[in-house]
């Protein structure tokens, strides 16, 4: 059975002082979590993450990871620096690090394999656009993205990595695909893997959902059978409403 796994992506948000502040609130609120918990907060925020969740049962997650171990690249972030702080997962391809800051596919599939090299696990996200949606191009547009993102990939590779499914019109919009939508998504994602990597890969593999999840449709979205989770952005900002979403509360 897959363990699901809820991560907050709290995007560019949280000075290390506010940080340390919403860790505090979510470590005694999280501890029971039944999944897995993951937090990604922004890099300035690792060094009082990993003081105040050691020994917790929350994971640390990043929101990128380059691909090459140091260098010429301004701006960017290295596998070894982000050990040395404990991080154990990457979100690799938001929709957000493809729309404005030029991530394709070729490069989302770098920063997965650099995060699988080093021992971290990519959070691979992918989703379609409103327009593709509309116009009936959903699927075939995801496969080609998961497909590309996984490329090279071995078989036990894609069975321990996480893919997020957001679809880019339900991101901070409030609007969240329906559970029958999400699932119907999610399912042909799971379907893509199983034709590339074989049925053990596809069942092993988890599948998050994200855009707008909160509190009142986690527990729906949850309740699919493909849906293994979530990536959550604005809701994971008050501990509150996180943990209402770990622990799938219905209000
Ligand atoms: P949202 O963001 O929950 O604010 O819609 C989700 C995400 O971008 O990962």
């Amino acid at each position: 059975m897959r363990k699901p796994i809820i991560a907050g992506n709290w995007k560019m948000n949280k000075t290390p002082e506010e940080a340390k502040e919403l860790f505090s609130e979510l470590i005694p609120l999280l501890k029971d979590a039944k999944c897995d918990v993951v937090i990604c907060p922004p890099f300035t925020a690792l060094c009082p993450a990993k003081k105040l969740i050691g020994g917790t049962n929350i994971h640390l997650g990043v929101q990128n990871i380059h691909w090459a171990k140091s260098g010429a690249f301004t701006g960017e972030i290295s596998a070894d620096m982000l050990k040395f702080f404990g991080v154990e997962y990457a979100i690799v391809g938001h929709s957000e690090r493809r729309q404005y800051f030029g991530e394709t596919d070729k490069t989302v599939n770098m920063r997965a394999r650099a995060a699988l090299d080093n021992g971290i696990t990519p959070i691979i996200c992918v989703g379609e656009s409103l327009e593709q949606r509309e116009g009936g191009e959903t699927n075939a547009f995801i496969s080609s993205q998961v497909r590309a993102a996984l490329n090279g990939m071995s078989e036990a590779e894609v069975a321990s990595i996480i893919i997020a499914y957001e679809p880019i019109w339900a991101i901070g919009t409030g609007k969240t695909a329906t559970a029958e939508m999400a699932e119907e998504t999610v399912a042909m994602i799971r379907q893509t893997v199983a034709e590339r990597f074989g049925a053990e890969a596809a069942a092993a593999v988890r599948i998050q959902y994200g855009g707008s999840m909160n509190p009142k449709n986690a527990a729906s979205l949850m309740a699919m059978p493909d849906i293994d989770g979530g990536l959550i952005g604005g809701a994971s900002l008050k501990a509150e409403d996180f943990a209402r979403v770990v622990r799938c509360d219905e209000q």
